[in-house]
């Protein structure tokens, strides 16, 4: 028996693969610090639950494969802070934001076909597109330069006959950067002059820091009819395990194909989408004080990385991530050291090992992507860790 050419292909996620032996080292009782997965601590606004307690059906029933109009109402409201007119037909509810990206490449890709996407990326993309028969051609970017893509000579050379979508992640995961308006205007430009579908991956689009403005891709004017938005309750709203998102869209001819493939899995958890229609209606001042939350992290993990000689970071812009270069030819042998070896009274870190996020083989050997989901005391901790970590290892 054989499997499909598509799965052999396909990866582990560099963010989860290492847990089994973070696990050993915990049964054997080191503390393990983790910055390796998105996974906010971030509490969960309480107006999820009581949402969902206040949600007494008789029967758990099937929702419309669009999702519950409590929902999309909500939704409808908030993108109303973005200047945008939205309506209900121009969404459909997802279980997360992957369930919106597996969707989307299947709706948009056949076999062979390409989406560009700035290297390293989210590395599930891969797996999405791969999934849906195509390719993500990379954009490679560089730490030196803040992992900046937006630039017409770097993405114009990429774009093939093949090439169906660009995909922008923003702010960035893992890289944090984010796009200017300027920059998303030309990335508009481009997609319009070769035909190309934007994929804009928006869930992390409150975490933009530095006096840096929240844009969304639905407000770019001119792309209004290529533009497919994703976004989720999982991370601006510490709500990973709702498994809720949607994919927003204001091209018809999408939306209505698409939804085929929404009607073929039936729908998404009704509780959930009870307990998410109140998290959109949040007012912003949340997403303010979360924001300030994770700003003061992301300060403090730079300040630390900066004490390590021969990291290489810029700040970065907004989400939750940092990604950097270490002074260590092989990051992930580094982790295992750290995992394996090394404890500073019995305390140790895990990050993600950024190879798996390149899909160019052979880069980001030296590069790690921490998430800074823990307080700003554990952070410190953990980055000193690193530190310390660095100096054992290289001293061996
Ligand atoms: C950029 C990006 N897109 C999509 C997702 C998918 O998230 P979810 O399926 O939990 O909404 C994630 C999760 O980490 C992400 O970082």
């Amino acid at each position: 028996m054989k499997l499909s050419n598509k799965v052999e292909s396909m990866q582990f996620s560099p963010i989860r693969r290492f847990n089994p032996i973070a696990q050993k080292a915990k049964d054997a009782g080191k503390k393990v610090y983790h910055l390796n997965i998105g996974q906010p601590d971030v509490e969960t606004p309480e107006c999820f639950m009581e949402a969902i307690r206040g949600y007494e059906p008789k029967v758990i029933a099937y929702a419309e494969s669009q999702g519950l109009p409590v929902l999309q109402d909500a939704v409808i409201e908030y993108f109303k802070n973005y200047d945008m007119d939205v309506e209900r037909g121009d969404m459909i509810i997802t279980t997360g934001g992957s369930e919106a990206l597996t969707m989307i490449f299947t709706a948009l890709l056949d076999e062979g076909d390409e989406v560009l996407l700035a290297e390293p990326f989210y590395t599930n993309y891969h797996t999405f597109a791969t999934a849906a028969g195509g390719k993500v051609v990379p954009i490679t970017t560089k730490a030196e330069d803040g992992y900046h893509y937006a630039k017409r000579e770097q993405i114009e050379p990429l774009i093939t006959e093949r090439t169906k979508a660009i995909c922008c992640i923003n702010p960035g995961n893992p890289t944090g950067t984010v796009l200017t308006k300027e920059e998303m205007q030309l990335i508009a430009d481009i997609a319009e002059e070769h035909n190309l579908w934007i994929i804009a991956d928006e869930v992390y689009r409150e975490f933009a820091y530095d006096g840096r403005v929240a844009v969304s891709f639905g407000q770019i004017e001119s792309a209004k009819d290529r533009v497919i938005i994703v976004d989720s309750v999982s991370k601006r709203h510490s709500a990973c395990g709702a498994r809720i998102g949607f994919l927003l869209s204001k091209n018809k001819e999408f939306m209505s194909n698409v939804m085929k493939i929404a009607q073929g899995r039936l729908c998404v958890s009704t509780v959930d989408q009870v307990g998410a229609a109140a998290l959109f209606r949040l007012p912003l001042s949340y997403y303010d004080e979360v924001k300030a939350e994770y700003c003061g992290r992301r300060d403090v993990v730079y300040e630390e990385l900066m004490k390590i000689p021969g990291v290489v970071c810029q700040k970065p812009g907004g989400s939750f991530y940092i990604t950097a270069k270490l002074p260590v030819a092989d990051v992930e042998d580094f982790l295992i050291f750290l995992l394996e070896e090394f404890e500073d009274n019995g305390e140790t870190v895990m990050f993600a090992p950024a190879a798996g996020f390149y899909a160019t083989e052979g880069l980001g050997k030296d590069e790690m992507r921490i998430a800074y989901v823990l307080n700003q005391a554990d952070m410190r901790r953990a980055v000193e860790l690193i530190r310390l970590g660095i100096e054992a290892y290289n001293a061996r």
